[in-house]
């Protein structure tokens, strides 16, 4: 969410400044949730890989210098560094945890209200921004999951059906492969194929998953998203040493690969 609200301030421009605002207040709020997160998660919890990638530093560091928004980068060295599950320390953390989820949870409404917005005002062409309007609405659609999530979690009702998740993230796959293929310079013509590629990948998981049944589907999905993972990677590095024309900012591409991992821990039923 932190991240997301950082794409959206940084494809404003100047004369929407009180949404530049917004979003950085957005970001920050975030951060310090994240950050409240990763202290209650150490020794307890273990960090899974969609939490941080080998690049998520060095993306964050990059962007920042691109842009002058300003991540903490504390955070993502902590996270990188937190060892496994301890039994060292016992202390109850519930009610902190509770306290977690209900902050999550108001702070990821005023998100999609922010997200909403803006989409609206583009759609109704009384905004510019250099997102696609298919990109803020994606990242709408990825917070109204996390509320739902956040909520089922503290009401302690069942979270949303195998079949519904591994459908919702095809369909996220799918648009991150077309985002790909659209903000590529037009002459990286090659990883427009590829991205392409990719797209049409998960047009097809989308459509399996909703009339899921067939043997070896999740064989398929899984190797569909660990090769979208790879080129995920292929990207971030490509953008972090300057070697791939795009108008994609290093941390989206990091962003990609952790949604990627996310996917995957899904499909491998570790979460
Ligand atoms: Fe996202
Ligand atoms: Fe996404």
């Amino acid at each position: 969410m932190k991240e997301h609200a950082f794409f959206i301030a940084a494809a404003l421009l100047p004369v929407n400044a009180d949404l530049v605002a917004e979003g950085e207040r957005i970001h920050s709020y975030f951060s310090e949730l994240l950050g409240r997160a990763v202290k209650l998660a150490a020794g307890r919890v273990d960090i899974l890989p969609d939490a941080v990638t080998p690049y998520t530093l060095k993306a964050e560091q990059k962007t920042g210098a691109l842009t002058r928004f300003s991540f903490n980068t504390e955070i993502t060295a902590t996270e990188t560094s937190l060892s496994k599950r301890q039994a060292a320390d016992f202390a109850d953390v519930t009610d902190s945890v509770r306290r977690l989820n209900n902050d999550a949870i108001s702070a990821t409404r005023v998100i999609i209200r922010y997200k909403t917005k803006v989409l609206n005002e583009f759609l109704a062409c009384r905004l510019f921004t250099f997102n696609y309007p298919l990109l803020i609405d994606h990242i709408r659609r990825e917070a109204l999951e996390f509320l739902d999530h956040l909520e089922n979690l503290e009401r302690g009702t069942p979270l949303a059906s195998d079949a519904n998740a591994v459908a919702f993230w095809n369909r996220i796959m799918k648009e991150h492969a077309e985002f790909a293929r659209g903000l590529l310079d037009p002459t990286e013509e090659e990883l427009i194929v590829v991205a392409d590629g990719f797209a049409q990948r998960f047009k097809e998981m989308l459509r399996l998953s909703v009339t899921p049944g067939k043997d070896g589907q999740l064989a398929a999905n899984r190797k569909a998203v660990a090769d979208f993972r790879a080129f995920n990677v292929q990207g971030t590095e490509g953008l972090l040493e300057c070697q791939i024309k795009a108008v994609i900012a290093p941390l989206l591409a990091d962003h990609l690969i952790r949604e990627s991992d996310h996917f995957l821990l899904i499909l491998d039923n570790k979460i």
